[in-house]
């Protein structure tokens, strides 16, 4: 096996140019789910495709419907036959930055920054999800190529646009290009690790679908004087919907909600209960105390192995300053369902709408506007040889074994590439829970990003020997 020292030295000399490259991704606001930032989607690509070129790699940005698709292929001059061929997936998309005014420095101006805990952080939207993630893979990559050259791989980079709005373009593009796009396995960098100390690989992702849901009842506004007792709220009746999707145990009650949901097996739960996971702490870091999924099912148990459904947003009436006595004439809300388990998304859907329908009174009428579209959960068989390839390249990094952990995230993408591509993915990540992923102050730790480049350097090793 290549001796790593020289390629560990090249990513340390070169680190403070690896934080400037990551800073330029992060200053460019490409927030896919708004089309106002289309072209900003378009730079950010063409910021990784001349990256990519930078090392030599001939990349390019891919037109698809929506967001471009970066693609590089890499062959090693010397490679043959029994040369791995794997593919590096991750996300230059970014969630909107709004609330903006809970943000400490602004958003897209990227900060290093040493915090009261004597911890160093980079601050920014897409610090952590996934910009700082995936150039981990990205600079690890280069400090090959700057000590020895070349990578001792065949390697695939597909960098997409569009994983926070749910990767619409994707399987497309992955059904077009699937003689080109198939490896031995995905290499994903979007996931956490077990602690700051400690290296994970997450092996169960949760699907997730969605619904906007649109209540009228009277025509047009009225005068909640003038009208109000005998006209239906519309927000009455969402509120009803809402309170009557959880019974008091926390279990949902659409019915079949859970068909295709398994009991956990009891190895499972005991190899979680070793994790020693705190509930309290877990809760606690969120302002928190009381575990609000089923009674009776752990933390871990409730985000790793059970499905939810979360309303995200309601709206209707007027929420502005001030009173204004107005009946409204229509409720909205926006709900999302992770699944996990066998679950279809498709079905869920339906399940959900015949729920609401079922709660509209006369006078009342429902429209569902989600686009449509969901993905079911993802379980990657642990007893895989990447799987173990990675563990003893974290191991070496770490100093610690990787825990093989659920995640109650989403990466939809992830079963696509089994579906359409046979590929397996393996989902190493260095983000942290309290990285604030999705929320003001978004941060991502030194260390992540420093380690992660690291370790990538040593997975890459391992994958050649
Ligand atoms: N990186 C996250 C998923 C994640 C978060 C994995 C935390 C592990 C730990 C990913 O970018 C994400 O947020 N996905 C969306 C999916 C989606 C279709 C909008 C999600 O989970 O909400
Ligand atoms: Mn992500």
């Amino acid at each position: 096996m290549t001796d790593l020292a020289p390629i560990l030295s090249a990513a340390e000399k070169d680190f403070d140019q690896s934080l400037e490259r990551l800073f330029t991704l992060c200053r460019i606001p490409s927030i896919s789910t708004d089309p106002a930032h289309a072209a900003d989607c378009d730079r950010a690509a063409a910021a990784i495709v001349a990256d990519l070129s930078s090392m030599g790699f001939d990349a390019k940005a891919r037109p698809t419907p929506g967001r471009p698709m970066v693609v590089e292929h890499y062959t090693p001059k010397d490679a043959n036959a029994k040369t791995p061929h794997v593919l590096f997936y991750g996300h230059y998309d970014v969630q909107p930055a709004d609330p903006l005014e809970l943000w400490k420095t602004p958003p897209f101006a990227p900060q290093r920054r040493k915090d009261a805990d004597g911890i160093e952080r980079l601050y920014g939207r897409g610090t952590a999800d996934d910009k700082g993630q995936f150039m981990t893979f990205v600079e690890a990559a280069r400090a090959w190529i700057t000590a020895t050259g070349s990578l001792p791989i065949k390697a695939t980079f597909l960098i997409e646009g569009e994983e926070e709005s749910g990767s619409p373009s994707l399987v497309p593009f992955l059904k077009a290009n699937r003689k080109e796009l198939s490896c031995a396995v995905a290499f994903v960098c979007d996931t956490n690790m077990w602690d700051a100390k400690t290296p994970a690989i997450t092996t169960r992702l949760r699907g997730l679908v969605h619904e906007e849901v649109t209540i009228t009842g009277p025509r047009i506004d009225l005068h909640s004087g003038m009208y109000g007792g005998p006209a239906m709220n519309p927000i009455r009746v969402l509120s009803k919907v809402i309170a009557a999707l959880h019974d008091k145990t926390g279990k949902i009650t659409i019915p079949g909600f859970y068909d295709g949901v398994s009991p956990l097996p009891a190895a499972t739960k005991k190899q979680w209960k070793a994790l020693k996971f705190s509930d309290a702490k877990f809760l606690k870091e969120v302002g928190l105390t009381v575990p609000a999924g089923e009674k009776g099912k752990s933390v871990l148990e409730q985000i790793w192995a059970r499905p939810t459904a979360e309303v995200n947003g309601v709206w209707g009436g007027y929420t502005g300053a001030g009173t204004k006595t107005v009946l409204p004439s229509q409720a909205h809300a926006k709900f999302t369902f992770r699944l996990v388990g066998k679950q279809d998304p498709e079905k869920v859907l339906k399940a959900f709408q015949a729920f609401v329908k079922a709660r509209i009174p006369k006078d009342c009428k429902v429209t569902f506007s989600g686009r449509g579209g969901g993905s079911p959960a993802t379980e990657i068989p642990e007893n895989n040889p990447w799987i173990s390839k990675s563990a003893a390249a974290l191991k070496a990094e770490f100093k610690r074994d990787a825990v093989l952990m659920g995640s109650g995230g989403s990466i939809p993408i992830c079963r696509s590439f089994k579906d359409i591509l046979g590929m397996d993915s393996v989902l190493v990540g260095f983000g942290l829970n309290d990285d604030a992923i999705h929320s003001p102050n978004e941060k991502y730790n030194l260390a992540s990003f420093q380690r992660g480049i690291r370790s990538w350097i040593r997975i890459i090793g391992g994958l050649a020997s």
